[in-house]
């Protein structure tokens, strides 16, 4: 966790919190930029003498900020959308380290990422093999590709999290994986580069990504026999982080597990997100009021599930940092935000005595938070401020109540 307490105040780098809240208001995420740079250098220092590209998954955090800085210590970036591919070139993001996942891509969204020249695309399926091999004919171009292989192996976690599962959507099933690569190594306009995975989120083993590379391997070889050599092997994202008393290998620890295994002359791609942004983001909220029905403490507060979605929706456990550090002990209460919905939570049965005007931080909430945030209830979204040292920079301004409706329009009388 980036932010630590100094004689009793919740502190990131050089600032202190509750001088941020003051300045920019609640709800707001900080990020800390010392943060997201040694977590990038935990996956590139132990790569240094391979043949690697990390791939930021934007989901995590598409902050134009987030991403130029993690472009500018020479991040690629894994990308879901045309909309996440647009976000990486205005952030001065290289299109020639982009890797596009996901299993819905669009014909325009393959146009562009053709236009703009990317690594390669994640190819999820048959339907999606023969789309772009159009689309790359159209254009009169060859589209580089990589096959996203399913290999069927259980990364013990959250079930919404985890997708290397035969039952989830998916990738294409390992077993008829050599006849999608024999296909595609037969149209013209398409150029197989690699194979890829990623088999779930939030992980806190070593042995599912062991045992899918191992799986990714026998079908290199496979391969191989048939004269279609990968030049390239992208092992996903999924490493997770510790929020609370999670223990998840550390990336070197993680990195010397896989590296033996993945030949030399291969480029090993990776897609990290969580990981490089999780911990140096944290969501800070002030508290409105309190309540004890009798039988539970609510400290309710000005963020929401709307600013938070992570608790509600995955049950996940986020560490609850009161920005007086003494604060942390007091009646167990359930921290909830202002929205009219039961599963308006952001963290339950935590020792906490903040009161109303104090200020509580969710910490861990720089990946997955800001972007899955939404404008329910007519909330306007978080301003997002990334410090740096003693210099604080407001980095996405706060949605305003009449923005909302910007685009809206009632019907003509
Ligand atoms: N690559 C692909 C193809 C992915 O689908 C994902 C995440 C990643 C990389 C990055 O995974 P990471 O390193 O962050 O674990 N909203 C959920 C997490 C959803 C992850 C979806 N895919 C959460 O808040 O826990």
């Amino acid at each position: 966790m980036s932010a630590y307490y100094q004689d009793q105040k919740l502190m990131v780098e050089g600032l202190a919190v509750d001088n941020m809240a003051k300045q920019y208001g609640t709800p707001l995420y900080l990020y800390s930029k010392a943060a997201i740079e040694q977590a990038f250098t935990a996956f590139s220092a132990p790569l240094k003498d391979r043949k690697h590209l990390i791939c930021f998954a934007v989901k995590a955090n598409s902050n134009l900020a987030v991403l130029n800085l993690l472009a500018r210590l020479g991040a690629g970036f894994d990308i879901v959308s045309g909309g996440e591919l647009a976000r990486v070139i205005a952030a001065g993001g290289d299109p020639a380290k982009v890797v596009f996942s996901g299993v819905g891509k669009t014909r325009s969204e393959m146009a562009e990422a053709l236009k703009a020249g990317i690594h390669c695309f994640n190819v999820e399926s048959i339907a999606e093999i023969d789309r772009l091999n159009a689309v790359a004919a159209e254009l009169n171009m060859v589209a580089p590709i990589s096959i996203r292989v399913n290999p069927d192996v259980d990364a013990k976690t959250h079930p919404y999290i985890a997708t290397g599962l035969k039952e989830n959507k998916f990738g294409i099933d390992i077993l008829m994986a050599p006849d999608a690569f024999r296909k595609a190594k037969a149209l013209p306009n398409l150029k197989v580069l690699g194979v890829d995975c990623h088999i779930g989120s939030q992980l806190t083993q070593t042995q599912p990504f062991v045992d899918a590379i191992k799986r990714l391997l026998e079908l290199k070889e496979t391969l191989s026999q048939d004269g279609i050599e990968l030049e390239h092997m992208d092992i996903g994202g999924g490493l997770g982080v510790t929020y609370t008393n999670e223990q998840p290998p550390k990336p070197a620890d993680y990195l010397a597990h896989i590296l033996p295994l993945i030949p030399s002359n291969v480029t090993l791609v990776m897609e990290p997100g969580r990981a490089l942004v999780a911990n140096a983001g944290l969501l800070v909220t002030r508290v409105e009021m309190t309540k004890d029905n009798g039988f539970k403490r609510f400290v309710i507060v000005d963020a929401a599930m709307n600013d938070l979605m992570r608790p509600t929706l995955y049950q996940a456990v986020m560490p609850v940092l009161p920005v007086v550090e003494a604060q942390q002990t007091g009646p167990i209460s359930d921290l909830v935000g202002p929205v009219c919905e039961t599963g308006d939570w952001l963290a339950k049965d935590v020792p906490l005595s903040s009161e109303e005007g104090d200020l509580v931080a969710i910490g861990g909430a720089g990946a997955y938070g800001f972007v899955m945030s939404s404008n329910y209830n007519s909330r306007p979204r978080a301003a997002e401020v990334m410090v740096e040292g003693t210099q604080a920079h407001l980095i996405r301004q706060r949605e305003t109540v009449a923005g909302l409706w910007a685009g809206e329009q009632v019907l003509p009388e």
